[in-house]
């Protein structure tokens, strides 16, 4: 599961579309947790897809992630500022790889 407290356990090392991405990451195999508020574990998703399907403002995009070993697309939260904490999309993650931090 992704770790609750990977803002004090990690650091960010690179942006991506408007959100951190929090390290380490080695392309292609180790991909880090993309986003903050909304923040998917890349390393742990494999692309069961409950998020995109589930989220009722649509904050998650596909990814892609060749050569990843869990899976070749991730659910990247491109929108995460449209986030209303639902909490819906870390319920149905199958592998808990989404932290969603109501703050
Ligand atoms: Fe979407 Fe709700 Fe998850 Fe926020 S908590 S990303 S609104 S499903
Ligand atoms: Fe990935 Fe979980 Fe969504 S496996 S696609 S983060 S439901
Ligand atoms: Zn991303």
């Amino acid at each position: 599961a992704i770790d609750p407290e990977f803002e004090e356990n990690r650091d960010v090392v690179e942006q991506h579309d408007g959100h951190d991405v929090w390290g380490p990451v080695d392309e292609p195999e180790e991909l880090g947790i993309h986003g903050t508020h909304v923040a998917v574990d890349f390393d742990i998703c494999i692309a069961d897809g409950a998020c995109l399907e589930d989220c009722p403002v649509d904050v998650f995009e596909w990814v892609d992630t060749p050569d990843h070993p869990e899976s070749e697309i991730k659910a990247d939260p491109a929108h995460e500022e449209q986030c209303i904490d639902c909490m819906l999309c870390v319920d149905v993650c199958p592998v808990d790889a989404i932290d969603v931090d109501p703050g």
